[in-house]
């Protein structure tokens, strides 16, 4: 759940003012991952380590190496050096300094690690440690692992840097992403990947010779204690087969290694996905190799460099003031690029591109599940009532974490979904491991191409919301719902009774674009009357039907980001209890759209007014009939009934962001949370 940055310039001279620079960069890009603390390894000028550590955000690590410029010798030029970082999003031990990575393995700083993830048996490899004598300065799992490689050093003088790394991951339980750096190996790195994300950028003056970097068995030529002369021979001789990437006229190489690419595009365009097992080095060589930990027989045998579709613009806040704000307002491009090439709206056809070879065996099965986290969950909520209506199939929505502690029966038959923006999200990985265990299909819809879940799933579907930065979603919702909505339009595309429906929906989506462009309008009244419900303590979001994950949604955005406490429920709930809430202080909501369940809505207005609760009403455009019961009103454009949550959904965003901004909160980076939730 935090972020890892990596650089390493191999024969390209760089001042130690450039490459501070690089790294902060590279963690104020992953910021969003968690900023609890914030830390960073560079050679000192005499031949160790320097850690630099703050806690709080990155800026406070920026204004830290400023106030050491003189100490840290910013002039001086190194033509090899590697520097790692971290930003922290705490699970074990409160932010704090000495809680901050890197962790090291001494006093002197021999090896120092950064880590994304969790450590689950660190509390056995500590008192392990500790019995041999390893005292320990933090609360981390994470120090484990650096003491772990200096024990091991210790044991095994005459290993290689990766050796010792593959050596200290046998040992560890859990999830990680890993980075190490060491005054034994300088220039060189070794980087490891299980259950979190990373990715290693490569930029190079020419082309580079080959777009697959072959992978290596390490399990073959694993050390064993006892074995160790046989054993070196086995890498040796991978070194004269020319096991690695192949640079080609390049001498001058850079690397950067990330948990997310967006902190690497600005530097180049040409990554690699590292997969689970991966351990990745670059030697005193410059020379990257990609080893494996465990090679199934039908993983891929080497890795691909991919170009990056991502441009730098798309990552960066232009004229607004927060990432948040900035992806409110990409809504209609947002949703555009999901139906992009993929409706056709003369003909009236679907095609999901990732799930078209699968469609026989989709329509074969005897119920959908849908599993999501938070606002992807919502997603499910919100199109759960038109995937029933348009497939025919029962539809379970489940949280993941439930869903896993419930030990859910899947059967072969099923076909199960998992939404994630991230596509890195712990509870929602482990359900999609659950269900294939199970022997079920599994759909990945998600925004991250090259994620866990993405290549997990059997086959999946790509959001193209573009990258969400703000922690708090918003485009991303309304790009899961469109891809489920396209699902769902595909399912039925041979139904002749779905016909009408069909073509009513596929023309709704059309216009939905413009129709966004409209609600966003709404921003300066909506500004105007979050100046009245800022300082109040709760707020209510009242709807019901294709419109109830509206609420849900509503609800969260506002707890998240104004820490503001607040409900959404479903109005057919109101007087099974929450009608008790209502008063006239009390700030609330109310969704009443001209769809099935309008009628409905309208006695929980007139219920509601009646206990002389005051609501803001969202309604549809020129709708006269529910606007006299209310205080105030923002009018969304007619759309199709199970499109409306598209519309709805907006108004709340705004609001929670301008509500956010009265209070003086952090959009972008709200306490306690981070973007990519990648622990249980
Ligand atoms: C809320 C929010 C979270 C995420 C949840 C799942 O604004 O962003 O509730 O929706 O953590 O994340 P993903 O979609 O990445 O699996």
């Amino acid at each position: 759940m935090c972020g890892i940055f990596a650089y390493l310039n191999f024969l390209t001279p760089r001042k130690r003012e450039e490459i501070l620079e690089l790294l902060i960069q590279g963690l104020e890009r992953l910021e969003y991952r968690g900023y609890d603390s914030a830390g960073l390894a560079v050679d000192s000028a005499n031949q160790g380590i320097d850690l630099l550590k703050q806690p709080g955000k990155v800026k406070n690590l920026r204004e830290e190496i400023k106030s050491l410029k003189n100490q840290l010798n910013f002039e001086q030029v190194l033509d090899v050096h590697i520097g790692i970082a971290h930003t922290r999003w705490a699970t074990h031990g409160v932010p704090s300094k000495v809680n901050t990575h890197p962790h090291r393995s001494n006093e002197d700083n021999e090896f120092v690690v950064v880590h994304n993830g969790i450590i689950t048996n660190y509390k056995d490899v500590k008192q392990f440690l500790m019995k041999k004598g390893y005292s320990f300065e933090s609360e981390t799992d994470t120090e484990v692992i650096a003491k772990m490689i200096g024990h091991l050093r210790e044991l095994h003088p005459i290993f290689s840097f990766r050796e010792l790394v593959e050596h200290v991951i046998q040992h560890l339980e859990g999830a990680f992403a890993l980075c190490f750096k060491s005054v034994h190996f300088p220039g060189e790195v070794v980087v490891a990947r299980r259950g979190s994300p990373l990715v290693v950028g490569i930029k190079t003056k020419n082309k580079l010779n080959s777009d697959y970097v072959p992978v290596f068995n390490s399990r073959e030529n694993r050390i064993h204690d006892n074995d160790m002369k046989a054993t070196r021979s086995g890498l040796s001789r991978s070194d004269s087969d020319a096991e690695f990437l192949s640079l080609g006229e390049n001498k001058e190489v850079e690397y950067f290694f990330a948990s997310d690419a967006s902190a690497i595009i600005e530097h180049t365009d040409r990554v690699i996905y590292l997969l689970d097992e991966d351990v990745a080095s670059v030697n005193n060589d410059g020379i990257f190799r990609i080893h494996r930990m465990k090679q199934n027989h039908d993983d891929p045998l080497n890795r691909e460099i991919t170009t990056l579709k991502m441009e730098i613009q798309q990552i960066m806040k232009g004229n607004y003031s927060t990432f948040m704000q900035k992806e409110i307002f990409e809504q209609p491009e947002s949703v555009f690029n999901t139906m992009r090439g993929r409706i056709n709206f003369d003909n009236e056809t679907v095609v999901l591109g990732g799930l078209k070879d699968h469609m026989n065996e989709i329509r074969r099965c005897r119920r959908l599940l849908l599993i999501a986290c938070g606002t992807s969950y919502h997603s499910t909520i919100a199109t759960r009532q038109l995937l029933e209506e348009l497939t025919e199939l029962p539809v379970m929505v489940d949280l993941a974490s439930d869903f896993l502690d419930r030990n859910t029966p899947i059967f072969r038959d099923d076909i199960c979904f998992f939404i994630s923006q991230s596509g890195e999200t712990a509870d929602t990985l482990m359900a999609l491991r659950y269900c294939k265990q199970h022997g079920a299909l599994s759909v990945g819809f998600t925004n991250t191409v090259g994620s866990s879940i993405c290549r997990e799933s059997d086959c999946g579907v790509h959001i193209n919301a573009g990258p969400e930065i703000g922690v708090a979603s918003t485009k991303a919702y309304t790009s899961q719902m469109i891809s489920l909505i396209l699902f769902a339009l595909m399912m039925s595309e041979d139904r002749v009774s779905a016909q009408p429906r069909r073509s009513e929906i596929i023309q709704g989506l059309h216009k939905l674009p413009d129709q966004i462009k409209e609600v966003l309008k709404l921003d300066d009244k909506i500004k105007e009357i979050s100046k009245q419900i800022y300082d109040k303590k709760s707020l209510l979001v009242l709807g019901r039907g294709h419109n109830f994950a509206t609420c849900l949604e509503g609800a969260l955005k506002v707890k998240e980001i104004t820490y503001m406490h607040s409900e959404g429920i479903m109005a057919g709930e109101l007087k099974h209890g929450p009608l008790a809430l209502v008063d006239k202080g009390m700030p609330i909501i109310m969704i009443c759209i001209r769809d099935g369940v309008f009628s409905k809505c309208m006695n929980a207005l007139q219920q509601v007014t009646a206990r002389e609760g005051q609501p803001i009403l969202i309604c549809t455009k020129g709708d006269i009939e529910p606007q006299q019961f209310a205080s105030m009103v923002f009018e969304v454009p007619h759309t199709v009934d199970c499109l409306s949550g598209l519309l709805t959904v907006i108004p709340l965003q705004m609001l929670s962001y301008h509500v956010a901004v009265l209070k003086g909160c952090n959009v972008d980076c709200p306490r306690n949370l981070a973007k990519s939730v990648t622990v249980e």
